[in-house]
């Protein structure tokens, strides 16, 4: 049988820990479902529309991994896709009690369901789609922690940058 995982998440954007998550997961899962979901308690800078595009173009290169979005529980999305894992990156220990309360929350839904976490990439450690959004925001170079085309794509949606006022000593948001 089949070994599939679902991947949820915000994915707002893909990021390179993300990617790492993946193909660490593909070792162990024969497909993964990548798929968006709603966090209520976040607000996105990418619509839907184009956290697909993002995954779709960063994950073209990789086999036995589908891109999907939900509106619900994931339990349900998880049940009617056959798949029998879910599939979260732990970073630090910072994560875990989000990750671990989630977890719970998913097996009291649904029992036969399990969480698999695994390790980022210790290169990845630090980074999170917030954080990579927020350095982005004021110019920082995020180039080396996500896909080429998200860093496109988060510079022309920021279209912020810091415009220095000569002696470097402070700087104005244009
Ligand atoms: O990348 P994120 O934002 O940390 O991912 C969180 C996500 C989207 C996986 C989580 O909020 C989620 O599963 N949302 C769907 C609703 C649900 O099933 N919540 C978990 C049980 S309360």
């Amino acid at each position: 049988m089949e070994k599939i995982a679902i991947y949820p998440g915000s994915f707002d954007p893909v990021t390179n820990g993300h990617i790492d998550i993946i193909k660490r997961g593909l070792k162990i899962f024969d497909r993964i479902i990548v798929t968006i979901l709603i966090n209520p308690s976040k607000s996105l800078l990418f619509s839907l529309e184009e956290r697909i595009h993002l995954l779709t173009e960063s994950l073209s290169d990789i086999d036995n991994v589908e891109i999907a979005s939900y509106h619900g529980l994931l339990v349900d999305y998880a049940r009617q896709r056959g798949a029998h894992a879910i599939l979260r990156g732990m970073r630090a220990v910072s994560d875990f009690e989000y990750e671990f309360q989630m977890a719970l929350m998913n097996r009291k839904l649904d029992r036969e369901i399990q969480t698999v976490f695994l390790m980022t990439g210790l290169r990845w450690i630090f980074t999170s789609s917030s954080i990579i959004k927020e350095a982005a925001k004021f110019g920082g170079d995020i180039e080396s922690m996500v896909p080429p085309v998200v860093k496109v794509k988060l510079e022309e949606k920021l279209d912020v940058r810091i415009k220095h006022n000569g002696n470097g000593s402070s700087t104005d948001l244009i």
